[in-house]
């Protein structure tokens, strides 16, 4: 077999479609969407609308780095959810089109499992996890930690009650005037700053789970009562404050990871998601490799975030079993990891 798939990612404000060759990404190419940054978070029908502009160009530019023509493609895939409903069905219907037009097979993938899998993206240090693996999937709309025992068998641990991290790293921009997406802003602002200067209280939570809120309400009464006495207070402070934010929200991440690992006797741990693009939980994790004779697996920036590659390993896993999807598949806007 010489499986060539096309990948296409749309479940929220990125554009990104892949070229694969088996475990082999052949060409990943993204559109970001900047409209979003002047409304301080991704305006829902702005993203369908900019996905429609996109998608064509996007196919045609990585057909054109893949040097592979629309024919010699074997199958479509697509993310199906979860994510923002308009955004996922313009990849829906696009993939759709494309596989009734070429009659290829379609192949439906859980964006979730499309994180953790891009783990196994073909790489330069042919280095891959062994199920099975402990995976915390951390990004803009989730916090999960998942137990991989197969790239088709996903059991969830523990998942935030409310907030996500990523969700968190912007709402905490938000609150001291950062655009969005503020993450990668403070990840930059916290290389600079005392990761000590403020203590930000974490929250208790049963079993294996997280939970974000209670931190953006501390971070803005703090900020509040801080700026009363001086206005200047966080433009004068935003190092040690990007720093001390970003501490906080990775020992939060850490701790339960850590929990989790020590209670499954896990020892090789992967970090997925826009979040895992994040310097100083890609450093603490380093740390914990040494500490805790951990295997650890961080992602290449070019699959942190959403991105077509890691649409396309998920798909590749299930044309090995030829597992289509047919034209009545749905887009959802919630899907459970374990979910199909
Ligand atoms: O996985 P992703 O691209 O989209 C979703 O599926 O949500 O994640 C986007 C999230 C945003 O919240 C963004 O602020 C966060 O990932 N993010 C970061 C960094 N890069 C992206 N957070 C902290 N540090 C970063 N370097
Ligand atoms: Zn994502």
């Amino acid at each position: 077999m010489n499986e060539i798939i096309l990948a296409i990612e749309s479940s929220c404000d990125d554009t990104s479609i892949a070229v694969m060759h088996q475990r082999k990404v052949l060409a990943n190419v993204t559109a970001n969407q900047q409209i979003h940054a002047e409304y301080g978070g991704v305006v829902p029908e702005f993203a369908s609308r900019a996905h429609q502009q996109n998608i064509v160009p996007i196919l045609s530019k990585a057909l054109a780095v893949a040097k592979i023509d629309i024919s010699q493609l074997d199958a479509i895939a697509f993310t199906a959810g979860p994510g923002l409903l308009g955004s996922l069905l313009v990849g829906t219907s696009f993939a759709k089109s494309l596989s009734l037009a070429l009659n290829k097979p379609l192949i439906e993938v859980n964006h979730m499992q499309a994180h953790i899998l891009a783990h196994l993206i073909e790489n330069e240090k042919d280095k891959y996890p062994n199920f099975p693996f402990l995976c915390l999937t951390v990004s803009g709309g989730h916090s999960q930690i998942v137990k991989v025992n197969s790239p088709y068998d996903f059991e969830l641990i523990g998942e935030s009650l409310d907030d996500a991290a990523g969700e968190a790293f912007d709402k905490a921009g938000k609150i001291m005037g950062l655009e969005y997406p503020a993450g990668p802003i403070i990840d930059k602002l916290a290389q600079d700053g005392n990761p000590l200067a403020y203590k930000f209280s974490k929250p208790k939570v049963a079993d294996y789970n997280y939970s974000f809120s209670g931190l953006k309400t501390s971070i803005l009464y703090f900020l509040q009562k801080q700026v009363a006495l001086n206005p200047n207070f966080v433009q004068e402070n935003i190092n040690d404050l990007a720093a001390s934010i970003q501490k906080t929200i990775i020992d939060i991440l850490l701790d339960n990871l850590t929990k989790v690992a020590k209670d499954l006797n896990i020892k090789e741990i992967a970090i997925a998601g826009g979040v895992s693009a994040n310097s100083g939980l890609r450093k603490a994790l380093q740390e914990k490799r040494e500490i805790l004779n951990w295997e650890v697996f961080i992602p290449e920036m070019q699959y942190c975030t959403d991105n077509g590659g890691m649409i396309g390993i998920a798909a590749y896993y299930k044309y090995l079993v030829q597992d289509f999807a047919d034209l009545s598949t749905l887009a959802q806007a919630r899907k459970p990891v374990n979910a199909l």
